[in-house]
């Protein structure tokens, strides 16, 4: 058995672990991150891909991101289509911000290769089977290792940045998976093709046959969705037949095809636990919230988080003020029920749900022409999707 003592012990090496080792380093606060998969699983998920602006800015801090600006593409607006109309929502001259789309896993290789660069405590392939303490001023995580041994760290701090399906939540919440929660009856069939950009901005489009999202990742490989059943098949469908899914939603656009040579579908749930700290435990990102993934909110979501901990973190080792950390939770919430109300508007607005009558989707069309057609509704839109601006006081 290894022990190892350290200040703070975060749990998951996603963005939002990675990203506050990296800002209590800067404060002087040593940390260990572990996550049970391995560096590869990491670097290789296909996820988000859509930054805030504000979310750039940090990950531009961090030294190596800087590939953000040379491997990202900066957009401007992004384009609604329904009824066979195409409405461009244009940000900067909305809001004076943009959005990048540069891919989760993009900003992961950059984000580990910066912790490994500065000698961060970053161990993969880790489990950890018990948390223990978080009550008390000296709490500890149990687990084993890559080589199957076992350890345990002794921290003063534990964060849970370890996903939906975090092993720290039940010492934050007292449940594995009790909170507000809402399911959707439909999920995301989503492509990796690679082929041309069909578009230079992305699609959103409502159509009489379900959602359909026009994504990119690269001047040669396309990221695409449609709307489909959560029980749907990858491998149900050809490649023709998943194109003609995918024209049959954006009728406006001609789709420029090509090899598929991925496939997953996303399954949509909104959920927010009601307990973001307990004593000397604190959640963030995907542990303490999942956004359904319309208007691409979740990644973001969780920087906003880890920007607020990283405050409360501060005053709590380097000045024994707990009073940011007993705020912690309140000024959290506020922003994660935004993002979660606009999460659930923009997927309501432009899927297709199995219930809804007629009289629904021409009130779906109703809702998507006071959005285009009002100014004040333009920026809304454009508000939410481009970011709020962070708040970096507690
Ligand atoms: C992507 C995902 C989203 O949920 C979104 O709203 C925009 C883009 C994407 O994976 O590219």
């Amino acid at each position: 058995m290894t022990t190892t003592r350290t200040r703070v012990a975060i749990v998951g090496a996603g963005p939002a672990g990675l990203l506050l080792s990296h800002l209590l380093e800067q404060a002087g606060i040593d940390s260990v991150v572990l996550d049970s998969r391995t560096r590869d699983e990491i670097e290789q998920t296909i996820r988000a891909g859509i930054l805030e602006q504000g979310t750039v800015d940090i990950l531009a801090e961090v030294g190596a991101t800087s590939r953000v600006h040379t491997t990202g593409h900066r957009h401007d607006g992004i384009e609604l289509h329904f009824a066979d109309e195409a409405h461009r929502i244009d940000f900067p001259s909305l809001t004076g911000r943009s959005v990048w789309l540069y891919p989760q896993h993009e900003a992961l290789i950059d984000l580990i290769a910066a912790r490994l660069a500065a000698g961060q405590d970053l161990r993969f392939n880790t489990t950890v089977t018990s948390v223990e303490g978080v009550e008390t001023a000296s709490p500890s995580l149990q687990g084993t290792d890559a080589e199957g041994q076992p350890f345990t760290i002794e921290a003063e701090f534990i964060v849970g940045a370890d996903g939906s399906r975090s092993v720290v939540r039940p010492a934050v919440t007292g449940s594995r998976n009790s909170g507000y929660f809402r399911e959707y009856p439909f999920a995301w069939f989503g492509i990796l093709c690679e082929a041309p950009p069909s578009s230079e901005e992305l699609i959103y489009s409502n159509s009489a046959n379900g959602f359909a999202l026009i994504s990119q990742r690269s001047d040669t490989v396309q990221r695409m969705y449609f709307q489909c059943d959560p029980e749907a098949d990858t491998e149900a469908l050809s490649e023709e037949q998943i194109w003609d899914e995918l024209q049959s939603r954006v009728p406006n656009t001609e789709l420029k095809r090509g090899p598929i040579f991925q496939r997953d579908v996303l399954r949509f749930r909104s959920f927010v636990v009601k307990e973001l700290r307990n004593g000397r435990a604190a959640l963030v990102g995907d542990a303490a919230h999942t956004v359904p993934p319309t208007g691409a909110k979740g990644m973001n979501l969780a920087v906003a988080d880890v920007i607020l901990l990283n405050q409360a973190l501060q005053a709590l080792l380097l000045r024994n003020d707990e009073r940011p950390l007993d705020r912690y939770a309140e000024t959290a919430q506020k922003r994660i029920w935004k993002a979660q109300h606009f999460s659930w508007w923009m997927t309501s607005m432009l899927h297709l749900s199995p219930e809804s009558t007629e009289f629904d989707q021409m009130r779906q069309l109703g809702e998507l022409r006071s959005v285009v057609e009002s100014e004040a509704g333009r920026t809304y839109l454009a508000e939410a999707y481009t970011g709020w601006p962070f708040q970096t006081e507690l």
